[in-house]
């Protein structure tokens, strides 16, 4: 066999096809079943546009009307799931919770093994509404608080902020968040999405596929980016009483002596898109209304002078996660909750993945070129 070229990270490889979202980097566009994403941040809620990925249609009243009955009445953390919480330890990532949490979700599903449509659909369901309890009760036991029952009166987005804080989020708030989760829900083939079709294509189970992908989203290179991003404002040193002009001045040195390093800046820099991600303007307008909201104009300076200097040094743009991060912050979230944010919302797309994937399945495995020691025998 001549020698193929290897194609490093599967960079630039199309490796199948799929309905779910169409990334165009030449247009800087991202499109869910054909919906611009801008469109269906700015005028859906995050229940209708999981639907959307799921179906292949923005839900009607009816359809709205059945999945919310069922998300608001799937929200509890079961008392078996909180005691298994309860015994990882506070010093583990909050990433390993969800990724047990998923993994205990499917013990504890009877229909596990059923891998037909309907019964994906369902866990897919059922993953979705009970993961925000995991996220919230996570962080609120880290902080030596008691766990925030639910309240099915609240969309989505406001319940999960109650269930995280113990009281209901102001209007800006919540609409931010929602926008977040819409925004973070999918994005083709990423590192997290594909390990789910991997894992789908050997026939193994949704839930197998949700923890494997958990685990790659873990990763800085990936949905780890937008903890990180809180983690190099955090090393600048946000400071409250500065003008923005003078957080920026700082932010642009420590880029600086970063990119001086050779340092790969989180929340930087993406795979597909080369002009910027398209769902930074979106997320940026988020964080503006925040920055508002909480009365914080540093934060855009550290924001700005950061951007600015990685722009004209490297000409490298953000991707979602870097206004995602001190977006985040804002909101009240502890940084190491961030990426299990990020979990929240992709099982929407992960488990879209999941089902498409079985509709045409073929097993994934690709070729490698041997590069290890001739063939050689024992004595
Ligand atoms: C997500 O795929 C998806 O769709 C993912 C995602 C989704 O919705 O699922 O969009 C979510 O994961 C967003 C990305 C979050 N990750 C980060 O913010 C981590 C920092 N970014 C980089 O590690 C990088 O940009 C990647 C990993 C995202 C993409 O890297 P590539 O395409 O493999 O490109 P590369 O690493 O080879 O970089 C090309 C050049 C290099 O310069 P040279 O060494 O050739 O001189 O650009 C430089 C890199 O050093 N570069 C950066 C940089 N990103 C690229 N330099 C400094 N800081 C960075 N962030």
């Amino acid at each position: 066999m001549a020698e193929a070229e290897i194609k490093k990270g599967l960079a630039g490889v199309v490796v199948d096809s799929t309905a779910i979202s169409k990334v165009n980097p030449d247009t800087n566009s991202l499109l869910y079943r054909g919906y611009p994403v801008q469109e269906l941040a700015a005028s859906c809620s995050f229940e209708q546009v999981a639907l959307l990925l799921w179906t292949g249609e923005l839900p009607d009243d009816v359809e709205l009307a059945d999945f919310t009955a069922f998300e608001r009445s799937h929200r509890a953390l079961s008392p078996e799931l909180k005691q298994i919480i309860d015994a990882l330890p506070t010093t583990c990532h909050p990433m390993d919770v969800c990724r047990t949490a998923a993994s205990v979700l499917g013990a504890q599903d009877p229909t596990a093994e059923d891998s037909s449509r309907e019964a994906n659909l369902a866990k897919a369901k059922t993953l979705l509404a009970g993961m925000p309890a995991v996220v919230a009760y996570d962080q609120r036991r880290r902080r030596g608080q008691e766990l925030v029952e639910p309240r099915e009166e609240l969309g989505y987005a406001a319940n999960f902020l109650w269930m995280t804080f113990g009281e209901e989020a102001a209007e800006p708030v919540v609409d931010a968040f929602n926008v977040s989760m819409i925004l973070y829900a999918e994005h083709s083939f990423n590192a997290s999405t594909f390990t789910a079709r991997v894992i789908t294509s050997t026939l193994s189970d949704l839930h197998s596929a949700v923890v494997g992908a958990i685990g790659a989203l873990k990763g800085p290179l990936h949905g780890g980016a937008n903890e990180a991003v809180m983690h190099t404002f955090d090393e600048i040193g946000i400071r409250q009483e500065e003008t923005a002009e003078e957080a920026e001045a700082r932010a642009k040195a420590w880029m600086d002596d970063a990119l001086a390093a050779k340092k790969k800046v989180m929340g930087f820099g993406h795979r597909v898109y080369k002009n910027g991600d398209s769902r930074v303007p979106t997320m940026k307008a988020a964080l503006d209304a925040m920055i508002e909201h909480y009365d914080r104009p540093e934060l855009i300076g550290l924001y700005n002078g950061l951007e600015k200097s990685m722009g004209e040094a490297k000409s490298i743009k953000p991707n979602l996660d870097y206004p995602a991060g001190p977006a985040y912050h804002l909101m009240g979230f502890d940084t190491p909750t961030f990426t299990p944010l990020f979990v929240a919302s992709r099982i929407s797309g992960w488990t879209a993945h999941v089902m498409e994937q079985l509709e045409t399945n073929a097993l994934i495995r690709p070729l490698s070129a041997y590069n290890g020691p001739d063939e050689r025998h024992l004595a």
